[in-house]
């Protein structure tokens, strides 16, 4: 008995040393070697961790059934007005040259930076081809199907179209837990538990996982609870409440707002190569309401187009002219971040300048590398003026494919007068990055 204590007492001995002197060894390491070892370790957790998880949810969860994402991935092809979206994509063409002119004299901020500078070249040559040719024909067929090709890198967060029809038993199981996870946070959060809620038009192929009959895309359950959060805060507004939105992506928070409040006007400020994607979503979802595009209807300031219009698409560069304290709830989600941190500065001055009641955002809390060439900002060195807003809550993300429990989401309530941001003292969080 006192002989196997000693020995185990040796063996603890042992263990605490060569932990130590592995330690000291990899403080010999670059940081960035280090980091490396210990990303590929938590990933490597992570993964075990999702085995065991999906593992359980099999055994215990009437929902979780491989054929129900078999179902799920049948191609949704609809009917397509071919005239109407010929007028769209010619519309959306017109729109992207002029950005893509304009953009070359906008200031540095408003460049494309951060993790998307180098993800645009570098997964979307096809569009990027049809676009340079202004080859209409192809660019309707690749935006046809924009959820199953290239056209969706960066946007869906649970995992892309050719990842997931192609991947084995394992993988496909811990798609189906975390879409499954998703929908459980959703019905929990906003009181509703029909998954016919989260139907989405049959609009660029979607596909995603069969719950009861419905197909749920990935991310939808994360983008109809923003919507819910949207329309919540906003129901007492009278009038049309104004939504405004810095990188929407393909529009799937604007869709299920727009679908649930007809008379919200909305509008977005993304790069010209992502939001052409929204202008096709949205534009073939509600062909009854009023769009305005980059270059249609010269501007000075977006305050009359918000009165003639329902939806304003438009190119970043163009934030600096939506007026003063006019936006009723001002959104970004999984966005800022993912930029460098001039623009998030510039960003949440306009922010600041524009929003007259709320402000959410969800993004990353943590400086973790994404992409080739960017560190992500975290959410709390975010510039934003206390004097300016109130934050009402920060709480953890609860959607899986948001990223490993780095993400937060945050409620801000405007405080004081809409003032010129920049004269605002900011958070004592602040850094010049
Ligand atoms: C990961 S996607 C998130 C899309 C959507 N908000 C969501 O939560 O599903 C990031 C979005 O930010 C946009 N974005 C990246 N850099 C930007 C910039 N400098 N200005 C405006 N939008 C930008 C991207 O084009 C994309 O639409």
């Amino acid at each position: 008995m006192w002989k196997a204590k000693a020995v185990g007492r040796v063996v603890a001995q042992a263990l605490i040393s060569a932990a130590s002197s592995l330690a000291a060894l990899l403080t010999l390491l670059p940081i960035r070697v280090r980091k490396r070892w210990f990303g590929r370790l938590r990933s490597l957790g992570r993964r075990v961790d999702n085995l065991l998880n999906s593992t359980v949810l099999f055994g215990i969860d009437p929902l979780a059934d491989l054929s129900a994402l078999e179902a799920g991935l049948v191609p949704q092809t609809p009917t397509v007005d071919e005239r109407a979206e010929n007028r769209i994509v010619e519309r959306i063409l017109a729109a992207y040259w002029k950005a893509n002119s304009d953009q070359k004299g906008a200031p540095l901020v408003y460049q494309p930076g951060g993790e998307w500078a180098d993800t645009i070249k570098r997964t979307r040559g096809e569009y990027l081809a049809a676009l340079e040719r202004e080859d209409s024909l192809e660019l309707s067929r690749l935006l046809r199907g924009f959820f199953r090709n290239c056209g969706a890198y960066g946007l869906l967060t649970t995992g892309l179209y050719p990842e997931i029809s192609a991947a084995n038993t394992r993988k496909k199981r811990a798609f189906i837990y975390a879409i499954l996870q998703d929908y459980s946070s959703w019905k929990d959060l906003t009181g509703n538990t029909n998954p016919q809620a989260l139907a989405v038009p049959a609009i660029g192929n979607p596909w995603g996982y069969m719950i009861e009959n419905q197909l749920v895309m990935p991310g939808a359950c994360r983008h109809n609870y923003f919507a819910h959060q949207a329309c919540t805060l906003l129901l007492d507004i009278p009038g049309a409440p104004v939504v405004a939105e810095i990188g929407g992506g393909f529009g799937g928070f604007a869709y299920f707002l727009l679908s649930r409040m007809d008379k919200h006007r909305y509008i977005d400020f993304d790069l010209p190569e992502i939001l052409l994607l929204e202008q096709y979503y949205l534009m073939s979802a509600f062909p009854q309401k009023r769009f305005l595009l980059y270059g249609e209807h010269q501007v000075e300031s977006f305050g009359s187009a918000l009165e003639s219009y329902d939806v304003i698409l438009m190119p970043n560069f163009e934030l600096p002219k939506l007026p003063d304290a006019s936006v009723d709830f001002f959104i970004n989600t999984g966005s800022l971040s993912e930029m460098d941190y001039a623009t998030v500065e510039e960003y949440i001055d306009h922010i600041t300048r524009t929003c007259r009641l709320y402000f959410f955002h969800d993004n990353s809390d943590r400086a973790v590398p994404k992409g080739r060439y960017h560190i992500e900002v975290p959410a709390s060195r975010f510039p934003i003026a206390e004097k300016a807003f109130r934050r009402v809550y920060k709480a953890k993300s609860p959607w899986v494919g948001m990223g490993e429990d780095r993400c937060r989401e945050h409620l801000y309530r405007r405080l004081s007068a809409v003032g010129p941001a920049r004269s605002m003292p900011r958070r004592k969080t602040e850094s010049s990055g």
